[in-house]
């Protein structure tokens, strides 16, 4: 609107309306250079697909007290994963959680790798995981993709091609909107954008960082976006 990016708009709603989430460090915390703990983000990351927030929770918490580190997720029997996993569904995640915590182990001394290249190495880590571990244990400028950026994106603007098909061509406006200095705030921070304001139903426009720039809400249908192929 007034001259400032779509990143410092989106950032200053980010800087006042974040989650405050188990695995997360405030935005304060991050502007003073402090990182959150990659095996926290991986964890919550590969559990947050398919499962809710508020569903991951407790299983985050569970996880993380019974194995601090990676090295000792790494070194437990598959057996106790699986029985800890049990409620969150889709276990051929516990199964790549277990493969790839062995890798980050034997492979790497139990440090992650740094880069969105050297992540997506891992077994079981994909385009969305390595770009979110990159983005947000590493502040690495990775465009960050899931179901919540696609709906923001496509209202933003006014994407009418159809999904799957759009995705690349989104995913190039994702990362030509990401911000050097603030990369894994602002992949959070569409994220969190995407699943408090600009809901599949009824979004909440008035109250939108993005509500003077977007190209859905000026054309007044935003529920028409994202556009998906006829199945
Ligand atoms: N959903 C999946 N990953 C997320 C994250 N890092 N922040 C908010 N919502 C998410």
């Amino acid at each position: 609107t007034t001259g400032r990016t779509l990143a410092e708009e989106l950032l200053d709603w980010y800087d006042r309306h974040h989650r405050d989430l188990p695995w997360r460090i405030s935005p304060s915390m991050a502007a003073r250079g402090i990182r959150p703990e990659p095996y926290h983000i991986w964890l919550s990351e590969v559990m947050l697909q398919q499962t809710t927030v508020q569903a991951v929770k407790a299983y985050f918490a569970k996880f993380v007290a019974r194995w601090p580190t990676i090295d000792a997720l790494a070194a437990a029997p598959s057996e106790d994963v699986m029985a800890a996993w049990a409620g969150l569904g889709y276990y051929a995640r516990a199964r790549n959680l277990k493969k790839c915590a062995e890798a980050v182990a034997s492979l790497h001394g139990g440090r992650f790798p740094d880069t969105e290249d050297g992540l997506r190495s891992l077994p079981g880590i994909g385009d969305y995981t390595s770009a979110a571990v990159a983005a947000i244990a590493f502040n690495r400028p990775a465009a960050v993709m899931d179901g919540n950026v696609e709906r923001v994106i496509s209202r933003l603007f006014a994407i009418d091609a159809p999904l799957p098909g759009s995705k690349p061509a989104m995913k190039t406006r994702v990362a030509e909107l990401t911000p050097i200095d603030r990369p894994g705030d602002f992949a959070q921070a569409m994220m969190d954008l995407g699943a408090t304001i600009c809901t599949p139903k009824r979004p909440a426009c008035a109250l939108c960082p993005f509500r003077g720039d977007c190209r859905a809400l000026d054309g007044h249908d935003p529920e028409r976006f994202p556009v998906k192929a006829a199945k």
